[in-house]
């Protein structure tokens, strides 16, 4: 099969569900011939490699390791889904620390062992914040950094699909934007169902303004739903979206979603969020976000709510702060 490239994707955290999904996705994609998988729990890990090779694929050569010196030396991609997820009597804080930490050790890895990678895409949470990390300490370009934010606005495709009994193809262009927390700004300026613009419906018999406020919640909540429902935190949907980003910084097709981004435009200011952006070979290049008065005010509402969680990393001295960012990467402006 003739795959996107032949240069290594590394997979890390690949003996969990987000990465092994990954890894298989990533195969069947036809993206590369040359993937390694690493993740600290070596048992898992061979599990997941020995999965793969009863799959009988053909034409590619899956290695995998527990060294994380050899499993990125040469790496040029990266999708990364490893860290922990929020369990029963973890407090976000918790979570928020462990993760910032083993994103700092990522990225000082990176810098380490692939300086030349040439895209990273970050998904464990607070994936605004790992993603934001990894970038400082990798000391790469914030054009090669993205983190996966996407799940949101798929969600919204499918709750607007579900309330208005129509195939999620006629729904197009659903946004949002902002943090990948429960604080994000849904749009509804965007969007079109069966070609009639979403936000001409709200307020109608067709969708009750009390209706459209449950659907943003249903968005917002859309990842704690599928715990409620599944007992764990959703894999599927992360494992394919993430692969879809890697595959358009391969030169593949064009991702079709929002990424979270490096974004300081002096109105949003060193803060990685979810952002209107194309994802190509020269990496992630944001576009313009455009939206109503109140919509926009609800983007300013998710940004200060991500400030606070980056200025809790600085407090907490995993980050440096703002004005030593430069020193540590210079790439950062
Ligand atoms: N961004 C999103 O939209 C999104 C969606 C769903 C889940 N997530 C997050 O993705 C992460 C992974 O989820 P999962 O369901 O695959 O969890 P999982 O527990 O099944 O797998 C996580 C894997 O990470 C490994 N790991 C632990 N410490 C590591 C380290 N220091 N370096 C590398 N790997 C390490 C573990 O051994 C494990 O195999 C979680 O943080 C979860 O919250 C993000």
């Amino acid at each position: 099969m003739k795959t996107l490239t032949d240069e290594k994707l590394t997979i890390v955290g690949a003996a969990g569900m987000i990465g092994s999904n990954m890894a298989q996705t990533a195969i069947m994609m036809g993206l590369t011939s040359n993937i390694c998988l690493y993740d600290p729990y070596a048992p898992g890990l061979e599990g997941v490699a020995e999965e793969l090779f009863h799959c009988g694929f053909e034409g590619v050569n899956i290695t995998f390791t527990s060294d994380i010196k050899e499993a990125l030396t040469g790496a040029k991609y990266i999708v990364n889904s490893g860290g922990a997820a929020r369990k029963a009597g973890m407090t976000r804080e918790d979570l928020l620390k462990g993760n910032a930490a083993i994103a700092e050790e990522f990225g000082k890895n990176v810098k380490a062992y692939c300086p030349d990678v040439k895209h990273i895409v970050v998904i464990f949470n607070p994936a605004d914040i790992t993603g934001l990390i990894t970038l400082l300490y990798s000391g790469l370009k914030p054009s090669q950094v993205t983190t996966l934010a996407a799940l949101d606005s798929t969600r919204l495709r499918s709750e607007l699909a579900k309330h208005f009994g129509v195939s999620m193809d006629v729904v197009e262009n659903c946004r949002t934007y902002g943090g990948h927390g429960e604080q994000m700004a849904v749009y509804a300026s965007t969007a079109k169902v069966e070609g009639k613009p979403l936000a001409d419906m709200i307020g109608t018999d067709a969708l009750t303004k009390d209706q459209w406020a449950e659907i943003q919640t249903k968005v917002t909540k859309g990842g704690a739903n599928i715990i409620a429902l599944r007992g764990r935190s959703s894999f599927q949907s992360p494992s394919y979206v993430s692969i879809e980003m890697i595959a358009a910084a391969m030169g593949g097709k064009p991702f079709r979603w929002p990424a979270g981004a490096y974004v300081s435009n002096g109105k949003f200011d060193h803060i990685m969020m979810a952002w209107e952006t194309s994802i190509t070979k020269d990496g992630v290049a944001l576009k313009e976000v455009k939206g109503t008065p109140e919509e926009e005010a609800a983007l300013e509402k998710s940004y200060e709510h991500l400030c606070a969680l980056r200025d809790e990393v600085i407090a907490m001295g995993v980050l440096p702060p703002i004005s030593e960012w430069h020193a540590l990467n210079p790439n950062i402006k």
